[in-house]
């Protein structure tokens, strides 16, 4: 055996991206369910473009996704039939409190997640919860609240809270931001934050960031008061900066991309400021609003591990402009001769993967979990129906391996590995189905047509072996 024999196999999924129903039983829209499928998603995203009405000229994939609201059996049927220890999902914020400040919960939306975690406890599969994965309520946006807005903590501490307390006993893992670090590059999807023309730009993202940080540690402490079992993670968008060359000043650059992201785990895994933060705020005149005890309940509500996302590490120069680019998770990075690329020009390196591994651990030395890995790919089914995604399994494969090296020849200590879309489910970057990440696939296309249907590709049986054997059968 090389890892622990408890070690939680599984899938990941978000609300936004598998659930549809947007206005299904009292559900009203979040600010995810605003982003366009088109060239003006990145704009909206990035909080350059509003997007707070529906227009007829857009289509908005996150409002049907792939229709889990009502096929959530039959997936959970299958996530259990490849083995599932764990599941990753998401809460929409929306269904528990429509328009975020509501005076009671919407008691159909706790409904849902009731049968979600009894169907996931018959078949044994653990809930990893993410309390806020790119949703945020409109309606709270729409009177001008966002994340820069201190109010957001009280509105998103009742919300998780509730959600806490009604499911005590059926879940028990819980992340508060999905890849918070988002924040920084995409601020509407991260934030809710759509800036104004004059804004310090920069000082609202790191003010949001202030607001999410306390939300997070406060949520964190309440999940201890609520049930000493309780286990609170944060979330990284991970992959390690390479400095393209070895002249000092690109290791800097590298140093400083990957201390954009170690921002907020440090706060979150170590409870403070780190210095380097401090400084940048004073040397870019950054004010940043903090209220006294902000200090106190950030020193209080420490993580108990660290999850993050890996699809490719990045490279950098401190002459970033002398190199071609390619894209990456949530932005761009310089193209590495070394490296094989996707076919969205997300480059692929298992190895950095097992290095991301041991930074993390070397720097919090905290329980790891990688929450999300894997590969987004075109699948073409056959004329009968089978999906041999070959392609896949390669990319799945060489991480495993990674990750087991990582565990078994470095010591980091990892809790669990959810690939990351373990049933096909609407891109984020693009806001597009055939971009596919799946071991399931679903018969839906880019323009919102389709069945629905759902098939197991090769990769599902693959799978499936890989976790009876604990890793071994690779
Ligand atoms: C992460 C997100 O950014 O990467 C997921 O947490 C997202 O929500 C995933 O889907 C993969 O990115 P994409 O753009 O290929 O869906």
């Amino acid at each position: 055996m090389t890892l622990r024999k408890d070690f939680l196999w599984g899938g990941a999924t978000a609300a936004n991206q598998v659930e549809g129903g947007a206005l299904a039983d009292g559900r009203q829209l979040a600010n995810i369910d605003m982003l366009p499928y088109g060239p003006d998603r990145s704009a909206v995203g990035a909080g350059q473009l509003a997007m707070l009405e529906t227009k007829s000229a857009y289509r908005y994939p996150a409002r049907q996704a792939i229709d889990m609201y009502h096929h959530y059996h039959e997936d959970i049927k299958l996530f259990a039939e490849m083995g599932f220890k764990v599941y990753r999902m998401s809460i929409s914020w929306t269904r528990i409190f429509p328009n975020g400040d509501d005076a009671t919960p919407n008691e159909a939306g706790l409904a849902f997640y009731d049968q979600i975690f009894k169907e996931l406890r018959h078949y044994h599969i653990e809930p990893l919860v993410t309390l806020a994965h790119f949703d945020i309520p409109l309606a709270l946006i729409k009177r001008g609240i966002d994340w820069r807005d201190r109010r957001m903590i009280t509105y998103f501490t009742r919300y998780a809270a509730v959600v806490m307390r009604r499911y005590q006993g059926m879940v028990k893992y819980w992340l508060t931001f999905n890849e918070i670090n988002i924040l920084l590059h995409q601020p509407f999807v991260g934030g809710g934050i759509i800036f104004k023309p004059g804004d310090n730009q920069v000082q609202g993202k790191y003010q949001a960031a202030h607001h999410q940080l306390v939300a997070s540690a406060q949520v964190t402490q309440l999940a201890r008061q609520i049930d000493s079992e309780n286990m609170v993670g944060c979330m990284l968008a991970g992959g390690n900066n390479y400095p393209y060359t070895c002249r000092p000043e690109d290791y800097q650059e590298a140093l400083n991309r990957d201390r954009d992201g170690y921002f907020f785990i440090d706060v979150q895994a170590r409870g403070k400021y780190p210095n380097y933060a401090l400084k940048k705020f004073e040397r870019e005149q950054l004010i940043i609003e903090m209220a006294p005890a902000d200090q106190a309940t950030l020193a209080a509500g420490t993580v108990d591990f660290v999850s993050f996302s890996y699809y490719s590490s990045r490279t950098v120069s401190a002459h970033q402009e002398d190199y071609a680019q390619t894209t990456g998770n949530i932005y761009g990075t310089i193209k590495n001769p070394n490296l094989p690329s996707t076919k969205w020009g997300w480059q692929i390196d298992p190895l950095g993967l097992r290095n991301s591994l041991n930074q993390l651990y070397d720097r919090y030395q905290k329980p790891l979990f990688i929450v999300e890995n894997g590969l987004g790919a075109v699948d073409h089914p056959t004329e009968t129906g089978q999906i041999n995604d070959d392609y896949r399994i390669d990319y799945l494969r060489q991480h495993i391996q990674a990750f087991k090296d990582a565990v078994t020849i470095d010591g980091v200590d990892l809790l669990g590995y959810t690939t990351w879309g373990c049933i096909d489910l609407i891109a984020a970057s693009t806001g597009q189905m055939s971009k596919r990440y799946g071991f399931i696939y679903v018969d839906r296309d880019n323009e919102g047509h389709g069945t629905f249907k759902r098939t197991k590709k090769q990769s599902f049986y693959w799978y499936q072996k890989v976790i009876e054997s604990n890793g071994e059968v690779l």
